[in-house]
């Protein structure tokens, strides 16, 4: 066997496929979520790939410009780049609703983006979208070599990593930089963050995987840096392995932390199961603890990241009453596997609420801030990362 299994989740739905209707329940897609590491390149992956057509089509829920976090966040890396690199031509590569296209000039910048209903809004607004997934054959059709290539959350969705690489290799300009940001398997480990895997994440990266991937289509990795993004991600900058892009001590240091927190082997990783079971244990036991004393109790986002949080643990409507999220489509629907109802949350977390989980616990800072009216109140948040532990009101 070429591989290991590191981590059995057990059965869960597809994370962010909310039910419109309970009726919907009896033909609801689960699958068996193990994760697997390579022995020969350290890529941490899913066992089973759920077919990228049943997550990403124009029913997909999840908005990129969804929290004031991530809108800044794009903003100011696409003011990053430009400084950087000044890019005559733009390609994103899964663009979403635009959050990062829209800091570029249309006449520069084009997209890729397979879900029908975000690719029909950045067309709209101008930039040239392919309504397509990222594989040699798009690349094709774009018919032109771009300077700056951004993919942020994307390269860890596509199943074939050759042919996505393959792809850049022929799209990139000779001196372009192809940069992406996915979640960092060094600090999901660190952070014992387990729900950042789920159907979408078919892998997540260690920077040591990405060079080995990157290397064997002709790239190479000239760059990384750590961002507090989606709970812990990293940025990582790749170009053609003969550019004139010099390699950063970023790339040496990383690889080093990455060999010493041993999350390139499975030997390294072997804790990794008993700590995400001891998580589920203190959690299960905590909320069942609340729900005793009477308290009423909320998740707060209606996350794909507690998507995999409620279906491992074995929480659902016995012990949440609804969650509250932002985002429009998933407003009266029923969280993927549990079934629990979704509600807007515009004026706050309600009065009679006691406890809210953080389903969202990447904007922490955010949802803290905004709801800090709930925690004078007495109210507490409850989040599992990097440990289960209450969010309480300080003053
Ligand atoms: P993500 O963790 O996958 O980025 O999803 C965040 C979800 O949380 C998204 O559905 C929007 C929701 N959300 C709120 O409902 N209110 C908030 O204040 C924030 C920050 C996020």
């Amino acid at each position: 066997m070429n591989s290991e299994i590191i981590l059995d989740l057990g059965r869960q739905p597809i994370a962010n496929k909310f039910l419109t209707s309970l009726s919907e329940s009896d033909s609801e897609y689960f699958y068996r979520l193990k994760v697997l590491i390579e022995r020969n390149t350290g890529l941490v992956s899913l066992k089973t790939l759920v077919p990228p057509e049943k997550m990403f089509n124009d029913d997909y829920v999840y908005h990129s410009s969804g929290s004031q976090t991530m809108r800044k966040h794009f903003k100011a890396t696409a003011e990053k780049l430009n400084i950087e690199y000044a890019p005559q031509s733009v390609l994103e590569i899964g663009s979403n609703d635009g959050a990062f296209l829209k800091n570029w000039n249309t006449s520069i910048a084009d997209s890729v983006e397979p879900c029908g209903n975000f690719a029909q809004i950045t067309n709209s607004l101008g930039y040239r979208t392919l309504n397509s997934f990222w594989n040699q054959t798009t690349a094709k059709e774009l018919d032109k070599k771009y300077e700056l290539i951004y993919s942020a959350n994307c390269f860890c969705h596509i199943h074939d990593l050759h042919d996505a690489f393959g792809a850049i290799k022929s799209v990139l300009s000779s001196n372009g930089v192809l940069v992406i940001e996915d979640p960092s398997l060094n600090k999901m480990v660190e952070r014992n963050s387990y729900d950042q895997i789920y159907d979408e994440h078919a892998h997540i990266f260690s920077v040591y995987a990405l060079d080995k991937l990157a290397r064997s289509s002709g790239l190479r990795v000239i760059r990384v840096e750590e961002l507090d993004i989606h709970g812990g991600s990293n940025r990582v900058y790749i170009s053609h392995a003969d550019s004139s892009h010099k390699v950063s001590f970023s790339v040496g240091r990383m690889l080093h932390i990455e060999k010493v927190n041993g999350v390139t082997s499975a030997a390294g990783l072997s804790n990794f199961e008993e700590n995400v079971s001891r998580s589920k244990k203190t959690l299960y036991d905590k909320m069942h603890e609340f729900k005793k004393q009477g308290h009423k109790i909320i998740s707060y986002g209606a996350t794909s990241k507690s998507t995999t949080v409620f279906n491992y643990c074995g929480l659902g409507t016995d012990i949440f009453d609804y969650i509250i999220d932002v985002t429009p489509n998933k407003i009266g629907k029923y969280s993927p596997g549990m079934h629990i109802p979704v509600t807007n949350c515009s004026s706050g977390i309600p009065e009679d609420v006691t406890i809210a989980f953080l389903g969202a616990w990447n904007f922490e800072k955010e949802i803290v801030a905004k709801e800090s009216k709930f925690l004078e109140r007495g109210g507490i948040f409850i989040t599992h990362v990097p440990e289960v532990r209450e969010i309480k009101c300080t003053k």
